[in-house]
């Protein structure tokens, strides 16, 4: 994994890099982070987009309530979306796989967290591209109107636990300078 004093982090336009994002959503996955600088917490998704809402950049996250992230969402309505560099697979499959109830992701994976620019939740120092979000609208998945098929509903909430999608304003964007050679 690359160090932090690899890297020299720009301010991008929001959409900048929108399409490497969504690749990296489908695979690796790309790192939630929540809470603040003293109490943060970092889990991976795959499922999110970029987009314009409301004349406003906005990164979509869907997360389920049993996380842990959840519950500094709901509190904080602040996230940063962090696309990992080649080379952190591992750290993203832990941070998909394990809780932050029940460990410090962060120390664990050597993960630095930089201060954010406008939200309180930090940004990942390794990621190549950082966006800094602030919740505009969120909304809880209602099954009932979900056109798909049952399978599909069975597949993806066997047990309950529907995601809330927060609609989070990018209000601040950066990348290395080097994002475009290191993305996964
Ligand atoms: C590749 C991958 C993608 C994931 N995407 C999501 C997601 O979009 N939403 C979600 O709620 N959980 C997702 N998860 C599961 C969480 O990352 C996992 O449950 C994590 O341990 C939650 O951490 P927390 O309890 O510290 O919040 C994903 C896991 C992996 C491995």
């Amino acid at each position: 994994m690359p160090t932090v004093t690899d890297t020299k982090k720009i301010k991008i336009p929001p959409t900048a890099f929108a399409t490497e994002t969504s690749r990296a959503l489908e695979k690796p996955g790309c790192l939630l982070v929540s809470g603040d600088a003293n109490n943060a917490n970092v889990m991976t998704i795959g499922w999110g987009a970029i987009g314009v809402l409301w004349g406003r950049p906005v990164f979509m996250v869907a997360v389920r309530p049993s996380r842990h992230t959840y519950k500094f969402l709901e509190e904080t309505g602040e996230f940063t979306v962090n696309v990992p560099r080649k080379g952190m697979e591992a750290a993203v499959a832990y941070c998909g796989t394990v809780s932050g109830r029940d460990a410090d992701k962060f120390k664990e994976k050597h993960l630095t967290k930089l201060a954010g620019e406008k939200v309180k939740a930090p940004i990942i120092a390794e990621c190549c591209v950082n966006y800094e979000c602030k919740v505009l609208w969120k909304t809880k998945v209602d099954d009932s109107v979900m056109a798909v098929p049952d399978e599909v509903k069975k597949r993806f909430y066997p047990k309950g636990d529907l995601h809330t999608i927060y609609f989070g304003e990018i209000v601040a964007a950066r990348a290395d300078e080097d994002a475009a050679e290191h993305l996964p």
